[in-house]
């Protein structure tokens, strides 16, 4: 049971936090940035400091589990110093990271000793020309050698996540299953969302929905409905004879909002109440105009409830409604 004191106008109980540390990354994946994106300048993202007191509030207030994205988050520098103080804050249960990998090699063993428990690393495929496509980096051996890295350290759980686009990497379902498994990670399956205008690809062409995927899988693995929750928006099946899971994430196909536990916290420090709609309140404006006031930051927490909205509406024939890319925001 959650002890949050955040609870919104549709009784969901807020007690995970998501926070985006940079809309900065060393990748340029198709789906969430173009080549030439343009990012944030250094004064309008909030100082580490400033994230850390925004984590402390929240923890204040019962939140019990932070994931730290980006961008990506591990090429902040000295974003290890945040880590190490937002693991340590007495009554959180999960510190964890979206990573797309890149730092995994040379980071791996820090982020275990910081206190982060779990990781989920975003990898779309297994062929080295169709990663240098999707990413625009001839970088996948570089992230296989983290996964590597962080397989070999006893973190409490690692998580791939793979965004399928039909025509570009839907024939690589099986492959990227029978990657986690031997690795003995769990894997999630997104359906690509309609954040920030991209010029790769037509999003409404390449839309495959999770059942489709999940027929498919059907065929190799024998899957079954789990209870499990994570208090994230995957819906998890059992793998007959494995420990692992396959989940699915699916904003278009399965709207995941009536369970929503969650808010995040942009690189420009908003608090987005949801990731498909615009309702936020600028903390970062309240930090820097009262900068020691805790008290006020924590109740201005709690009055921005009342604006998450009751769901998301993503509509792929229509023109992007959300210009704000998920490097902002915090996937
Ligand atoms: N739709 C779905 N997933 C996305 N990601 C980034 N942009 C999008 C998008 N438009 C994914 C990344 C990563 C996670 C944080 O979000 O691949 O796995
Ligand atoms: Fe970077 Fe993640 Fe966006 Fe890819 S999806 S460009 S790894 S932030």
């Amino acid at each position: 049971m959650s002890d949050s004191m955040l609870i919104d106008p549709f009784g969901r109980k807020i007690d995970y936090l998501r926070i985006s540390v940079t809309d900065r990354c060393d990748f340029r994946c198709t789906y969430c940035m173009d080549e030439d994106a343009t990012f944030l300048p250094r004064r309008d993202i909030l100082s580490l400091e400033e994230i850390v007191q925004v984590a402390t509030s929240f923890v204040a207030l019962g939140t019990r589990k932070i994931r730290i994205t980006g961008g990506e988050p591990l090429v902040r520098k000295d974003i290890l110093w945040a880590l190490e103080q937002i693991a340590a804050l007495p009554g959180l249960e999960e510190l964890t990271i979206t990573t797309n990998g890149s730092q995994l090699e040379k980071m791996g063993q820090q982020l275990f000793d910081a206190g982060v428990s779990r990781i989920n690393v975003s990898l779309d495929t297994l062929k080295r020309e169709r990663f240098e496509e999707l990413t625009r980096r001839d970088k996948l051996d570089q992230v296989l050698r983290g996964i590597e890295t962080v397989c070999a350290l006893p973190f409490k759980q690692l998580k791939l996540n793979a965004v399928i686009l039909g025509g570009h990497n839907d024939d690589e379902i099986e492959d990227l299953v029978e990657y986690a498994l031997t690795h003995k990670m769990d894997i999630s399956f997104i359906e690509e969302m309609p954040l920030g205008q991209i010029s790769h690809h037509d999003r409404a062409k390449v839309y495959i929905s999770s059942d489709e995927l999940r027929d498919r899988l059907g065929k190799r693995w024998q899957l079954s409905a789990s209870e499990r929750s994570t208090g994230g928006p995957s819906r998890y099946f059992d793998i007959a004879g494995e420990s692992q899971q396959i989940g699915f994430i699916s904003p278009h196909s399965h709207n995941f909002c009536s369970t929503c536990n969650r808010v995040r916290l942009t690189a420009e420090g908003r608090l987005l109440m949801c990731l498909g709609n615009e309702h936020s309140k600028d903390l970062k404006a309240v930090m820097r105009a009262h900068p020691e006031n805790v008290e006020l930051l924590k109740q201005t927490i709690i009055d921005s409830l009342v604006l998450k909205p009751e769901k998301h509406h993503f509509n792929l024939e229509e023109e992007p409604q959300i210009l704000r890319f998920m490097s902002a925001t915090g996937g």
